[in-house]
């Protein structure tokens, strides 16, 4: 049998999505389910003077209404990345009378339907001692400070003399860029449904971290984790805003306790614009050095960021630049400002989506200073080694990226004056960019079980937030024991299942399917004792080490598996159930000895209709070394929404507040512009394919993929712009009048 690892596979779960059989968070029914509305706050910034809620109390179907006043002392859980608690938001919900941002919860009603619970919040009445906010970066520089660490990782990096070596380079460029605040918008909108058992919490959630939240939530309400039952089967889309646990999961556990039954909260998609963070507005300023030859000296990276009053999540938007290129004199720096906006987070590769557009804007920006092909210049400058930390990379294909996305791109036949390719009337631009992200791996754990009926589950706490961790993981234990892909089912996204990492850091394959391939092959050591001892069994007698599993059976060592006896054979034989492996895998010396980096490049055609500044992005062709690629379909399709998503960054997506009050302007799908179907071209994806020989000890070689697709698209789409107008636009989104 070919293997299962490799393959052009759908979806073990797209039957399900299509036909809506899937549950959702907010699917689940459950009898007796009250609803929950919350209230947030309108101003920016100040305090709660009163909340009146006598009206509201008099409401049809009104059964409680939960606010700081009236609830028990909640914790601050542990602000343990590590440890798997992570708020994503350190103040606790409810904490305190201060309000820091617009859409703060500042109460919770519950009725006995959702358009009573929507009909009694609008009577509350709250009272605020208002105060001017800070909303702009401008406005709030007196908060500016120096964050020391992302993630435990510091944030600052120096080498060599970068100021210097830049004041004596032979040709420089030195550029400010922007980028704004932008929202995850998954389709699914995060939802909770809270139900008690005695002391212990059922909690249905929208989550990338069954095992996070699961933590989170227990350190909140003072109770040990075995109590807590977190469920989330299926995720319509995270990007990071359902990877830490939000005030209104909180919110609904302390709601059903309240009344006593099952209690649901679906938030609105203008709640999704405050309750779950966003993409932190950053302002960047790269200055590069370089000889006449196009050799860097010098890469200075300055960012300011936004966070929130009350967290610390900074946008670490220099991280990349300590690394993506070979230069011996270098500075990153990184500050923050504090603004009345809620607290931003990870979203779809923080820093380096954003650090990556001012960073391969600027190398452009040399290479049309130089005359120097701007795929050449990356090649000039290729880091043969990670300069920062001082390792060799595990694997590194980006040389290789370059080469087949020219290739599939056609950049031979690109002229390189601005404003020289024309199609009829309409301006062509072709520009490209580099991408990355960090190979992670984290601890993860499975099980599988090998049934009488011949049939196999897979079971891990990970989840599947789209990406096809379903179908991945029942490859691997495919591949392993032979048993078709359509007899094995998968389990996951539920905290009583063994433990696995967040699915963020494009970590999920890295870390699981591992632990999935040792799993396997410990059920097969199980069935081979079994056949090997079993009293009806015909091989009885013949030493275990005489046998081995695959294929679907179990065999002497020498023949071929043909001649062997059945799985389903050995455990009836056996007058056994099943057989079930387990597995713990974490990743071991090989994060010493090297650096783990996934790379690709982004190739862009626009059109650009000079007459009425229309802007279409007309091709793509992304080219990416990610490790071994388990399955094509999935992996493709991570890459059609990274570029999507990058797209989007490029020409659309941008969070609008009135500068006044905080407010949000463009808290909806009509105003926050997303592309649709038609904005988006045809977009070539393709894959190196090779494996990363040390990424884990047992041969998988997959260092994942989903966030880096999306790195180095606007670069690359800003890249062309210039290329077909002249105009070198270096703040997001590039919309019409940036062309005029
Ligand atoms: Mo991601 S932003 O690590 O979900």
């Amino acid at each position: 049998m070919t293997s299962a690892l490799g393959g052009t596979i759908s979806r073990k779960d797209g039957h399900l999505k299509v036909t809506g059989q899937a549950r959702y968070a907010a699917d689940h029914v459950l009898s007796q389910v009250a609803h929950a509305v919350t209230i947030e706050s309108t101003i920016a910034k100040g305090r709660i003077k009163k909340i009146d809620s006598s009206l509201a109390e008099r409401a049809p179907g009104f059964l409680a209404i939960l606010h700081r006043d009236n609830i028990a002392k909640l914790r601050r859980p542990d602000d343990d990345f590590v440890s798997a608690s992570k708020a994503g938001e350190a103040r606790v919900v409810f904490e305190d009378d201060r309000v820091h941002y617009v859409g703060q919860y500042i109460a919770v009603v519950v009725a006995e339907t959702l358009e009573q619970a929507r009909y009694a919040a609008e009577c509350v009445r709250v009272e605020y001692d208002e105060e001017v906010p800070l909303i702009e970066t401008d406005e709030a520089m007196s908060t500016a400070f120096s964050p020391r660490e992302f993630f435990g990782e510091k944030l600052f990096a120096s080498r060599g003399r970068a100021a210097e070596a830049y004041a004596h380079a032979a040709v420089t460029v030195d550029a400010k860029y922007t980028t704004p605040i932008e929202h995850h918008n998954p389709m699914e909108p995060s939802a909770s449904i809270a139900e008690w058992h005695g002391d212990e919490l059922t909690l249905y959630e929208t989550t990338q971290w069954v095992a996070g939240a699961r933590n989170t939530v227990a350190q909140t309400l003072c109770m040990r984790p075995e109590k807590i039952h977190i469920v989330s089967p299926f995720i319509g889309g995270g990007f990071g805003c359902k990877g830490f646990v939000w005030g209104h999961s909180i919110l609904t556990a302390l709601a059903a306790r309240h009344v006593g039954r099952p209690v649901k909260l679906n938030l609105t998609r203008k709640q999704m614009f405050s309750a779950c963070g966003h993409r932190s507005e950053t302002r960047q300023r790269v200055r590069l050095g370089a000889t006449r030859e196009g050799r860097l000296v010098s890469i200075e990276h300055n960012s300011l960021v936004q966070t929130s009053p009350v967290d610390d999540f900074i946008e670490p938007c220099g991280a990349t630049t300590r690394f993506m290129y070979s230069c011996p004199n270098l500075t990153v720096r990184h500050r923050a400002v504090r603004v009345n906006i809620a607290t931003p987070t990870a979203m779809r590769a923080p820093g380096e989506n954003t650090g990556l557009f001012a960073l391969e804007s600027a190398l452009d920006e040399l290479a049309h200073a130089l005359g120097i092909d701007p795929v050449e210049l990356r090649i000039r400058n290729h880091a043969g080694t990670n300069e920062h930390v001082r390792k060799p990379w595990s694997s590194n294909y980006l040389k290789e990226c370059y080469a087949v996305g020219a290739e599939r791109f056609g950049w031979r036949k690109r002229d390189a004056r601005p404003m020289s390719m024309r199609d009829g009337n309409l301006l062509v631009g072709w520009g490209m960019a580099s991408s990355t992200y960090p190979g992670f791996r984290s601890p993860g754990a499975a099980k599988v079980r090998i049934l009488r009926d011949g049939s196999v589950e897979i079971v891990s706490a990970t989840q599947d937030m789209g990406g096809g961790t379903y179908t991945t993981l029942a490859q691997v234990v495919s591949d392993v024991t032979g048993v078709p892909l359509d007899r094995i089912r998968p389990a996951l996204g539920d905290s009583t299942l063994p433990p696995a990492p967040v699915s963020g850091g494009s970590m999920t394959t890295a870390s699981v399917l591992p632990a999935a391939k040792r799993a396997a092959l410990d059920a097969l050591a199980k069935l081979v004792a079994l056949a090997a001892s079993g009293p009806g069994s015909p091989l009885s007698g013949t030493s275990a080490s005489d046998l081995q599993a695959g294929n679907g059976r179990v065999y002497r060592t020498g023949t071929g598996p043909e001649s062997g006896v059945r799985y389903e054979d050995v455990l009836a034989q056996a007058n056994s159930v099943a057989v079930e492996g387990e597995a713990f895998t974490t990743p071991g010396a090989e994060r010493e000895q090297y650096a783990f980096q996934s790379w690709g490049a982004q190739f862009v055609e626009v059109k650009i209709d000079p007459a009425i500044a229309r802007l279409r992005v007309t091709r793509v062709v992304s080219v990416f070394d990610v490790g071994k690629i388990i399955n094509f379909k999935t992996a493709r399709s991570q890459g059609y929404s990274g570029v999507i998503m990058g797209i989007g960054m490029a020409l659309m997506e941008h969070t609008m507040y009135d500068r006044r009050d905080g407010s949000i302007v463009t808290s909806n799908l009509a105003d926050y512009a997303v592309p649709v179907n038609a904005d988006i071209p045809s977009i070539d994806i393709h894959f190196i394919d090779k494996p990363d020989p040390v990424i884990d000890p047992d041969g998988i070689g997959a260092r994942g993929l989903g966030e880096i697709t999306v790195t180095g698209v606007a670069p690359a789409i800003a890249n062309a712009v210039y290329h077909a107008t002249g105009k070198r636009v270096r703040d997001l989104p590039i919309t019409p009048d940036a062309l005029i």
